[in-house]
């Protein structure tokens, strides 16, 4: 019988086969530990001398990331966490891996990046891309279960919904086209047709940020609810991430401890989250001594970590001047010099994981905020259209995967996060 290690608890007692990888292994002269890999979970593979010496010497000759297919007894093992390890009665090698060059020592960053292609089996890079799945599954049940449908944003585009400065030009046949920096703006069209739903693709930004949060094309999920003002939303953004941290909590519990995740503060983040306006932060950054900052200047990431770290759940920034945030938000009624918007910034440092706003609904009012922002209005004649026929109130928020992922996982990296991340400088492998 052929099955997975995860499969593995239904068969104990029983002689299974798993087709696997040799994660490492270690021995005395009587027993050999196999730390086997098959890519559904990890487990201990027993080889004992005394009951096959043949099989004992293959198992002693066998190289790191050899691949095989292991037969076995499963047994239950109260040591490990998997909780079930496997008696070794047989080995069938597929191939014999020699020299594989990522090894248990420590490697540099950049040694473990040019070889991404490989890196991705180890333990902790597993658990990384098991935490993704289950953030980008819990996405769509969130939003299924509440009455979103999925919309599918182009990724050849011809506005630039988020600055001119940071886009990826291409050519279109013989026009001139972008890499989508966002779906919002497709999304707001969505909205219109269908009320409630999100968009979850890549996004490229040319930006030469090299920072830990910062990736060249990463992956943003973007709902937009039509007849839904600002805190309407907020409202639904702290569902969301609790929603999603909640279900990472329950589905990943081996890749968090491989991990070494501290747990306990992800299971205080419950809705509802702290909100305080931009004006507020700034405030409490002069009270902490921060002297470098001033009202109308973007909070960089020392400000956001200080901010952050007044609260253990995520906070809400809300109400930020309209000359630092995107040409579509709705100016705040109460201070025309903000704008309706917010960010929320994760706990632990990991910096701001969502952008949101209302959006101008008015026409001219949104024609006047395209052509002031230097935009060609003519390609954003579609998005006008919004305005004229029907136009209502509507808001949305993007929420970034990777940075989600990092600051559940714990990485201090969103390099780490990605399966082949665009950084600047690596376009390989
Ligand atoms: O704040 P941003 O730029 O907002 C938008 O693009 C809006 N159109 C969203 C919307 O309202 N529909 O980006 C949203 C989120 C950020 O909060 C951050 O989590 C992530 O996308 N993000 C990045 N993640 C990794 N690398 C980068 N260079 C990122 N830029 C933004
Ligand atoms: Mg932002």
């Amino acid at each position: 019988m052929k099955i997975t290690i995860k499969e593995s608890p239904k068969y104990e007692g029983q002689e299974v086969t798993i087709g696997c990888w040799l994660l490492q292994k270690r021995g005395s002269g009587k027993l050999q530990f196999l730390q086997l890999r098959d890519g559904s979970g990890f487990m201990q593979g027993v080889v004992v001398k005394a009951n096959d010496e043949d099989l004992f010497a293959v198992a002693k000759g066998l190289n790191q990331e050899t691949s095989m297919y292991v037969t076995g007894t499963i047994k239950s093992d109260d040591r490990s966490s998997f909780g079930y390890e496997m008696e070794v009665s047989n080995i069938e090698i597929i191939q014999a891996a020699e020299g594989y060059p990522i090894t248990p020592k420590e490697h540099g960053p950049e040694f473990l990046l040019d070889n991404r292609h490989l890196w991705l089996r180890s333990r902790k890079q597993h658990a990384v891309m098991n935490i993704r799945n289950q953030i980008i599954k819990s996405t769509h049940d969130f939003f299924f279960d509440n009455g979103f449908k999925k919309i599918d944003s182009p990724i050849l585009t011809n506005s630039s919904p988020e600055g001119t400065t940071e886009l990826f030009h291409t050519k279109y046949f013989d026009e001139d086209a972008f890499l989508s920096q966002s779906g919002q703006l497709y999304a707001e069209a969505a909205a219109m047709a269908h009320g409630k739903v999100f968009t979850m693709g890549p996004t490229f930004r040319a930006e030469k940020s090299k920072t830990r949060r910062h990736l060249i094309e990463f992956w943003m999920i973007e709902p937009e609810m039509a007849f839904y003002e600002h805190d309407d939303s907020l409202e639904v953004q702290e569902q969301y991430v609790e929603y999603v941290v909640q279900n990472v909590l329950e589905h990943c519990k081996l890749d968090l401890e491989a991990l070494g995740r501290d747990t306990s503060v992800l299971e205080k983040i419950k809705a509802p989250f702290p909100r305080i306006t931009y004006t507020e932060a700034i405030d409490l950054l002069h009270e902490k001594g921060f002297d470098d900052i001033e009202w109308g200047d973007d909070f960089g990431a020392p400000h956001e970590t200080e901010i952050a770290n007044h609260y253990d759940k995520p906070v809400f920034i809300v109400n930020y001047p309209k000359a630092i945030k995107s040409f579509y938000m709705e100016e705040n009624p109460e201070d025309p010099r903000t704008v309706l918007c917010a960010d929320l910034i994760a706990p632990e440092g990991y910096g701001e994981i969502i952008g949101g706003s209302e959006r101008i609904h008015d026409y001219d009012t949104l024609k006047q905020r395209i052509e002031a922002s230097g935009l060609d209005a003519d390609a954003y004649e579609w998005y006008l259209d919004l305005r004229k026929y029907g136009s209502v109130p509507h808001s949305g928020f993007g929420l970034g995967l990777e940075r989600t992922v990092a600051w559940l996982s714990g990485v201090q990296h969103v390099r780490e996060t990605s399966p082949f991340p665009r950084l600047l400088n690596r376009l390989y492998p």
